[in-house]
This record gives structure tokens, sequence and C-alpha cells, in this order.
């Protein structure tokens, strides 16, 4: 028997499962508005003496559409953060929600569910396909997608409108990374987490990805969160979260965000 089939949801509140399903969820006591909300996230790597504490008890609280940067030292903990909100891993303790649903509770076949309807993903490397074109690239996502944008579309809200044809080979290393966020937004996702997107790029390519980010964030109303240790990054968000070994040292929001033209790193 597979993982999944071991699951059993007959006894489930019929609310639970909404949220992960794309229908509405409401459930009381906690604000539709509010996208994650977590409650002494943990996460402990490997056991005894060489076990490695990532998260040290994170609560959190992210509403929805906000633009999220998280700053930090490597090693402090926000790869691991970033790959439990996107349901890419599971915390060893402590309770995570999306969109009042909890998704420490949720099945493997439910935490791949809610990936694949919810979560855009961009990393550092674009993982293009090279014998693709930048179109092609993002219409192997619409093509499994529920509600997509067209390729064109997404490409667009990138601004790579005049580069649809260029293989990846054709294009520069700041293109490349727009072409992947235009992939994971292709889908319409609720969510979009972006693990250091900045991290091979100059400051100036890799201030036109953040002008993607930004302008995807405003109008697809994407929840985003930006993981950078480039601290400049920080004046674009509405929020600015910083880790240091495994916890939120310090969370504020800003009045102002500023355009990714003034950040230079
Ligand atoms: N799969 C893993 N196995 C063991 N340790 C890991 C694993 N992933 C991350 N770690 C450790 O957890 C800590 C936090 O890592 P990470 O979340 O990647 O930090 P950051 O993204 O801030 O650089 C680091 O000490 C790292 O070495
Ligand atoms: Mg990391």
């Amino acid at each position: 028997m597979d993982d999944d089939a071991k699951d059993d949801h007959q006894n489930r509140p019929a609310a639970l499962g909404c949220a992960i399903a794309g229908t509405s969820v409401n459930l009381p006591g906690i604000e539709p508005a509010t996208c994650f909300r977590s409650s002494g996230l943990t996460k402990v790597y490997g056991s005894g003496h060489s076990a490695v504490h990532a998260l040290r008890g994170v609560d959190l609280e992210l509403p929805e559409r906000e633009l999220v940067v998280l700053l930090g030292a490597s090693g402090s903990g926000k790869s691991t953060l970033l790959n439990i909100l996107g349901g890419l891993d599971r915390p060893t303790d402590g309770r995570l929600w999306f969109r009042g649903e909890e998704l420490t509770g949720a099945s493997q076949r439910e935490l791949t569910q809610y990936r694949r309807r919810h979560v855009g993903f961009v990393f550092q490397f674009y993982n293009l396909m090279a014998s693709l074109t930048a179109r092609e690239n993002v219409a192997l996502v619409t093509e499994i997608a529920e509600k997509p944008l067209s390729p064109e579309e997404a490409l667009t809200i990138v601004g790579l409108e005049k580069r649809l044809d260029h293989f990846p080979s054709q294009l520069s290393g700041g293109e490349q990374q727009r072409v992947a966020i235009a992939r994971a937004i292709a889908k319409q996702p609720s969510v979009l987490l972006c693990d250091e997107p900045t991290g091979a790029l100059d400051s100036a390519t890799g201030v036109r990805v953040l002008e993607a980010l930004r302008d995807v964030n405003e109008k697809m109303q994407a929840t985003t969160l930006l993981i950078t240790h480039n601290a400049p990054v920080a004046a674009m968000a509405d929020r600015v979260i910083t880790f240091s070994d495994g916890r939120i040292r310090e969370q504020k929001r800003n009045e102002h965000r500023k355009d990714p033209k003034e950040i230079s790193w």
C-alpha cells in the first residue's frame, strides 16, 4: 500500500480540505485575511549529537497579498521555513495554517495538492529546460494547471514579451530568472515563495528580477515571500522579517515600499 492510500480522512470535519482544494474557507477564530499562521514551528535535522536545530520555534502571522522579505545570515533557517510553508517539507514540531486550514495535519496527498494548486516557487537557479524556448518552458506548467495564464501573458508580466521564442542560452541570467518567475506565476498561485532569486545575479540585473516580483505581487496579488541576504532589498517589502539561529529576531512593516530601481547592493 502506498503512503497516500494509508491516509484516512473519513473522520475529518467537513471544513477541512476547503482551502487546500481551493474552495472558500472561513474557520471560526481565524481572520480570513491571514495567509499563513504558525505557532512554535520547529525543525530538527538528524538526531543525537549530530542534530541540527534549523527552526527553534517560529510564530508567524502573514496577511494575504503582502510582499514579505526574509533576511538572515546563511544557515539561519530561511530555506527550511520557506520549504515548510510551501509544503515541500514538514516541521518536527509546532503548527502551521494556510488560510485557516492546518497544513501540519495534512496528508501527503493533501500537501501535494496544496503545492500544485497554491504555491509557486522561484529558486536561485532557474532550472529551465535548455532545449525549450521561454514560451515552451512556461507552457510545461500551463498545460497541467487549472486556470492558467497563457505563457504569453505570464511572460509579459515579467517584461519578456519580446523574448518568447528565445532559448535559455540566448537569454541573460536575469532574463532566465524572469522566465522562471513566469513559469511560477502561470498557474496563478496564491503564494509565491522565492529563495534567493537574485543570489546568482549582479545588482543591476537583480533589480530587474525584483521589479518583476514587485509587478507580480501587485498584479496577481499573490502573497510573496522573498528570501535574500542583501539587506537593502528589505526596502521594497511591506513586511521585513529578520531571522537568526532559527528564530525571528525582528519584524517590522515599511510605511512605504521602495521601488526596486532605488535599491542596489
Ligand atoms: N537536509 C538537511 N539535513 C541536515 N541539515 C540541514 C538540512 N537542510 C538544512 N540543514 C541545516 O539547517 C540549518 C538551516 O539551514 P537553511 O534553512 O538552509 O538556512 P538558510 O537558508 O538560512 O541558509 C543549517 O545549519 C543547515 O546546515
Ligand atoms: Mg537558504
